[in-house]
């Protein structure tokens, strides 16, 4: 108190702004971009950053502080020990390898798993209450893994999922139509990776159906247009990573609107990645895949009840069973 004098009649117990607590584990490529987009949002009172590598950990750290004068304002923290995530609110993991390019986001699982068997018991132990948002890859099976060793219900586990793949569909059919993205609404569910499905049936831009639309005004539309667009959107991580070794704008925006639905309790529709035993026909164990799923402060809020057309469902439920074959292998 060098600056200001306090006020001798504040109660000592008055009430203070919640503190809101963030963690991020990883602080490669995405783990930053995530971080950074949620500085500027406003969303956090403490950052924290954790990763192996303690030098590139506190020059990140560092960097961020540095731009203190221009964000709003956070308290940015970075250790190795993961005492320092102690009370958080939301942890988002984006720890482990990689894809080189070529290589498919499965490819990584088991050099994954087992980093998640060092992270993920240390977490559920320091922040018991928290939501852990899983990011890295492969994101769905991870998110399984993340649920199995943290003991947390269900509700608590969510991974990011088709939420960016859904962006990447929304940006292509609003380039398509000359439209813009946040009119368009469109779902990509299932596997975040090759065998994601896109929910043409459902598609709107500003409310009106354009399928229904399209064949009203006899507009002719190719199956084959819409399979190239959906094709574009599972190729896309592959191109970006072929150009520049890593993908990161898109997934920390997508990961920052999810920090944002779920910690300001906004109870927005996202597609990610849910416990979908028992949602539209999905029988094959337990399995995570993206779902338009509604979050809120608790974490999932319930799955919504989509328009799919028996060909999305047959795709959906293979897209099940492609993640559910791998999980079964898994031994835990
Ligand atoms: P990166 O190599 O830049 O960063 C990974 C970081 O993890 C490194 O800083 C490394 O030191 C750290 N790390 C390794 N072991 C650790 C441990 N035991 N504890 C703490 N930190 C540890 O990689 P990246 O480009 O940031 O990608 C990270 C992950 O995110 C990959 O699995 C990638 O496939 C995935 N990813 C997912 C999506 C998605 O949509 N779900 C999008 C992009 C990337
Ligand atoms: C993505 C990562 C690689 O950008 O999963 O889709």
């Amino acid at each position: 108190q060098v600056f200001f004098k306090s006020i001798e009649d504040t109660a000592p117990d008055s009430p203070i702004k919640r503190h809101t607590k963030i963690s991020v584990i990883g602080a490669g490529n995405v783990g930053m971009a995530i971080a950074q987009t949620i500085l500027t949002q406003d969303l956090a009172d403490e950052l924290v950053l954790v990763d192996v590598n303690a030098d590139k950990l506190r020059g990140e750290m560092l960097d961020l502080q540095h731009a203190a004068a221009f964000l709003p304002r956070t308290k940015i923290v970075a250790d190795v020990d993961y005492n320092v995530t102690l009370g958080s609110d939301l942890c988002i993991v984006t720890a482990g390898a990689r894809q080189i390019p070529g290589e498919t986001r499965l490819n990584l699982l088991h050099r994954n798993v087992a980093l998640f068997q060092l992270m993920i018991p240390p977490l559920a132990k320091y922040s018991p209450d928290t939501i852990l948002l899983i990011v890295s890859n492969p994101v769905d099976i991870l998110t399984y893994v993340a649920w199995k060793l943290s003991g947390f219900p269900s509700n608590r586990i969510i991974g990011s999922g088709t939420n960016l793949d859904s962006s990447r569909f929304r940006f292509l059919i609003a380039d398509h139509l000359d439209v813009n993205a946040q009119d368009v609404q469109a779902y990509i569910v299932g596997e975040h990776g090759d065998s994601s499905v896109a929910l043409w049936s459902s598609i709107s831009v500003g409310g009106v159906p354009v399928l229904s639309f399209l064949k009203k005004q006899q507009i002719a539309y190719e199956k084959e247009t819409l399979e190239n667009i959906h094709k574009e959107v599972v190729n896309s991580a592959y191109e970006v990573i072929s150009l520049k070794g890593y993908t990161s704008w898109a997934i920390g925006y997508s990961v920052a609107s999810l920090a944002w639905t779920l910690l300001r309790d906004q109870r927005r529709i996202h597609p990610v990645s849910v416990l979908a035993r028992g949602f539209y026909g999905i029988e094959c164990g337990d399995v995570f895949l993206s779902l338009p799923t509604q979050l809120g402060r608790g974490g999932v809020i319930g799955v919504t009840n989509v328009h799919m057309n028996e060909e999305e469902t047959e795709r959906l439920q293979s897209s099940a069973k492609t993640i559910s074959e791998l999980v079964s292998q898994l031994d835990l």
